[in-house]
């Protein structure tokens, strides 16, 4: 799942914090849970379908001495998205220190083949699950506390048709970045968004059909691993000073 060395969790930069990760069964939200609980904290995740494949990444964190709890919680229902801020900050002693909103809906196609229930779905998971968890989080949270959103390279640079829908959603969370930084930031609370390129997972396998093309759109040629952008969502957890900040993981895809 992750390969970043064997640092023993006491030792990390994030002791005694309590992250969530939404989307934490898969792909980069499990290698931010994994690389977080190395760092030291504890980890909430949620999953709406990847039972086993959430309380597998729970074993993983364990092993690395961190407490974890998988909940399942569906980001497309307003409840359950902020919901989950309170059952994560439950499942540890009631506080929060971090939140990765991660989870995103990644519905490609043409203009005209996009439904209205489309529309609704994309913005229901990529936007109001989004927004809704950052406010619960930001009610529990203390000074040092870090929202941490996943935004996608398509809000800087979108290299081709079928994004509208994706690049709309993911661009809404730019906004709702800084201006979080701005509301929250005389309590010492930071917000910031990281955008990756093409990173391999389920949702865009480096083998799947338009891979070849977006690897190309890169400078460095090649997709990203999901462990290379938890690289960068564990750095701003730790980070002091950063916020209101767009952080590209995304080989020069927009370069
Ligand atoms: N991969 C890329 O190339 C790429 C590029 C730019 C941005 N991103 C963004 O990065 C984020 C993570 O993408 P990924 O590639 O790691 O995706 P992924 O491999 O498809 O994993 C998605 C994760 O989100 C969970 N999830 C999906 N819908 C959910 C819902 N409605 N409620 C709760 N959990 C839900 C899944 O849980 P289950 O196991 O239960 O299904 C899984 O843990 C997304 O926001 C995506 O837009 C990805």
């Amino acid at each position: 799942m992750t390969s970043q060395g064997t640092r023993n969790a006491s030792q990390g930069t994030l002791n005694g914090k309590v992250a969530l990760v939404t989307g934490g069964s898969r792909g980069i939200g499990a290698a931010t849970a994994v690389r977080l609980a190395r760092e030291g904290a504890d980890v909430a995740l949620t999953y709406v379908n990847g039972k086993e494949a959430a309380e597998d990444v729970v074993r993983t964190v364990e092993a690395l001495g961190r407490r974890a709890v998988a909940l399942r919680a569906d980001s497309a229902d307003a409840e359950e998205a902020a919901g989950a801020v309170a059952r994560a900050a439950e499942a540890f002693g009631g506080r929060l220190d971090v939140l990765v909103n991660n989870v995103g809906v990644g519905l490609l196609g043409p203009l005209e083949s996009l439904s209205v229930g489309d529309v609704d779905r994309v913005l229901a998971v990529n936007v109001r699950g989004v927004f809704l968890a950052s406010q619960a989080a930001a009610g529990r949270m203390v000074a040092g506390g870090r929202i941490i959103t996943v935004g996608t390279c398509m809000t800087q640079r979108v290299p081709g048709p079928g994004g509208t829908l994706y690049a709309m959603s993911k661009s809404a969370l730019v906004g709702l970045t800084k201006a979080l930084a701005r509301e929250l930031g005389a309590r010492g609370i930071t917000a910031n968004i990281v955008h990756p390129g093409p990173v391999d997972t389920d949702m865009n396998p480096a083998d799947g059909p338009y891979a070849e093309g977006q690897a190309a759109m890169t400078a460095l040629g090649r997709f990203g691993t999901a462990d290379e952008v938890a690289g960068m969502i564990v750095h701003l957890a730790g980070s002091e000073y950063a916020t209101g900040g767009e952080f590209s993981v995304d080989g020069g895809h927009a370069a």
